[in-house]
């Protein structure tokens, strides 16, 4: 990998890393989701690199994709489990990483980082995709906790946030095999006992897939947004607002929706209401492997 792409991955995951301190030190008993949400954002651009995807801010049995809708008033609570989940990029270069906060220290949050921390340590050219799930498996066997299995980890590429290959955070047998400057981001997710996912709830996140024909102006607005600001990366519906008129927003969303102009990003809820945790970190894979998103650790 060239020094100069290199530079670009560990300047966008230094900034998430950073972005995603500030989101575990703002989030607090009593403080709006919205209000961390948009900090974030602002940190990152004042920081030099663009928002990878928004915020995902997600509670309790609600995994990923929760982000805030523009009047939200939803703050958060004294015994919430609360996923932070922080993306940045320089120049289509993304950092993905995320963590989990809790008021006082909590079984789940420590087991998912020292799951993490298990994984990143196999990471080498060479290595098996299946050995990560495996080595995921395992710590959190030894530590009593169960995972989401429907959830993965993945690949990076420019402008490509959920890549080749997916990392499946349970034990299986892929021969996939990382080679140096692969770039992945390693999440897995913990839970009182194995637990599954599935989508639920309002969807807030979107990104553009194709170009179609739609009728609205509005919608063909957006559209442009989403291909040309955003880069085909996550966007949130709230970031749309001070560009195309409220009112107009959810009709051409629906409409772009529709013909499969964009792709949702669905809450993710457990099935059975189980509370979750999260770590994730970016990792160039190399022979002494760089973690890009993390912060002096
Ligand atoms: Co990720």
């Amino acid at each position: 990998m060239e020094k100069e792409v290199i530079d670009k991955y560990r300047k966008a995951g230094r900034i998430a890393g950073e972005a995603r301190e500030l989101a575990l030190r703002k989030t607090r008993p009593g403080v709006k989701l919205l209000d961390i949400a948009e900090e974030v954002k602002a940190y990152i651009i004042r920081k030099g690199a663009q928002p990878a995807f928004p915020l995902n801010v997600s509670v309790n049995d609600i995994a990923a994709h929760y982000t805030p809708t523009y009047n939200d008033e939803r703050v958060i609570g004294k015994d919430d489990l609360v996923k932070l989940d922080v993306g940045a990029h320089v120049d289509g270069y993304i950092g993905d990483t995320a963590a989990t906060w809790s008021a006082r220290p909590h079984d789940l949050v420590k087991a998912v980082e020292r799951v993490l921390k298990d994984a990143i340590k196999i990471l080498k050219p060479g290595t098996r995709v299946g050995e990560i799930g495996t080595t995921i498996q395992e710590s959190a066997d030894a530590q009593g906790v169960g995972l989401i299995s429907n959830l993965t980890g993945h690949g990076l590429d420019r402008y490509v946030f959920h890549g080749e290959p997916s990392i499946m955070n349970t034990r299986n047998d892929s021969g996939h095999v990382l080679k140096e400057g692969d770039v992945i981001a390693i999440e897995p997710f913990t839970c009182p006992t194995n637990g599954f996912v599935k989508e639920s709830g309002t969807t807030e996140i979107y990104r553009f897939l194709q170009r179609r024909p739609v009728r609205l102006p509005e919608a063909r607005k957006i559209l442009d947004i989403a291909e040309n600001k955003y880069h085909s990366l996550p966007f949130a519906k709230r970031w749309l607002y001070k560009e195309v008129s409220p009112i107009k927003v959810s009709l051409a969303m629906r409409q772009l929706e529709g013909v499969m102009a964009l792709e949702p990003y669905p809450v993710l809820r457990e099935v059975s209401g189980k509370p979750i945790a999260q770590a994730e970190h970016t990792i160039i894979i190399q022979d002494k492997p760089i973690v890009t998103t993390m912060i002096g650790e």
